[in-house]
């Protein structure tokens, strides 16, 4: 008896929403318009626009501070604007109630800034969660599907570890899987590779284009890390003063940022 042939990418089913069907290639997946968020006295989101359409990789950068994990977790509805709109798969996230943006959370999800691995549970049970949690897939699939993970991301060995014993590119690696075992088609990434040594952020990097590749996700990456971002975006923003206020490729972005500041550090080689 042979074993089952791997479903083919573009087959691949949502395993928090199965019938859900699958949002087309090319389509605009997250929108913001007129995006304004403040704390206090702080305005720190000023009008903020962006599109971004179904496969892409769109990379947000920015200075510490400027807003980036704040306007990735909008895209989610993690935080609601002050004042503007935040569409995701089409729908007004504030007009919905909390369960059915829970379910869109199904499809966009988000590895943190912060990994939020939970620290009672072994990486493969950190992985398996989404499944374990929010789907009726039986433990041997679920079980099946984390030791696919873990081969993928080079992990393979680590399942029975606690977070506490990992390294942080273990971390980031195991918070990318959890993100993408139940086949959703939006990812969200949160600094996937920062703090990491530059061999390490080359190998988090490879992977993430892999798991894209493979996978078919549109990814919205925050990175202050322009050789990532060179290496990743397919288009990119930066964020500054409240605003996208470049927003281009890689090669276009860099060179405006270089021609508006005399200070340009943008990496060109
Ligand atoms: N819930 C909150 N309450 C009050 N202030 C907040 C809250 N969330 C974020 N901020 C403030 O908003 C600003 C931007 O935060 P954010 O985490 O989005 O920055 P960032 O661009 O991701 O920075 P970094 O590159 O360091 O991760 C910070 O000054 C932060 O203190
Ligand atoms: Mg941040």
């Amino acid at each position: 008896m042979s074993a089952p042939a791997p479903a083919a990418p573009a087959g691949r089913v949502n395993l928090l929403a199965p019938h859900v069907a699958r949002w087309p290639a090319g389509a605009p997946v997250v929108e913001l318009r007129g995006v304004h968020k403040r704390f206090g006295d702080l305005h720190l989101l000023r009008g903020v626009d962006l599109t971004v359409r179904a496969g892409e990789t769109f990379v947000i950068a920015g200075q510490s501070g400027s807003g980036k994990s704040v306007l990735l977790k909008m895209m989610n509805g993690l935080v609601a604007p002050d004042e503007g709109e935040v569409r995701l798969f089409g729908q007004p996230l504030a007009a919905l109630r909390e369960a059915e943006r829970a379910l869109l959370r199904r499809r966009c999800t988000m590895v943190f800034q912060s990994y939020a691995l939970i620290d009672s549970m072994t990486v493969a049970e950190n992985i398996g969660f989404p499944l374990t949690q929010g789907s009726a897939l039986p433990a041997p699939e679920v079980a099946r599907l984390v030791e696919e993970l873990l081969a993928l991301l080079e992990l393979s060995g680590a399942g029975g570890l606690l977070p506490a014993s990992l390294s942080g590119g273990m971390r980031k690696r195991v918070a990318l899987a959890r993100a993408v075992v139940s086949n959703p088609e939006v990812v969200l990434l949160d600094e996937p590779t920062t703090g990491l040594d530059p061999v390490m952020i080359e190998f988090v990097d490879a992977l993430i284009a892999k798991t894209q590749r493979l996978y078919g996700l549109t990814s919205v990456l925050v990175s202050h890390d322009m050789t990532s971002n060179r290496r990743l975006a397919d288009r990119m923003g930066v964020l500054s003063e409240g605003v996208l206020a470049e927003v281009g490729s890689f090669e276009e972005v860099s060179r405006s940022a270089c021609t508006a500041s005399p200070r340009c550090s943008s990496p060109t080689t």
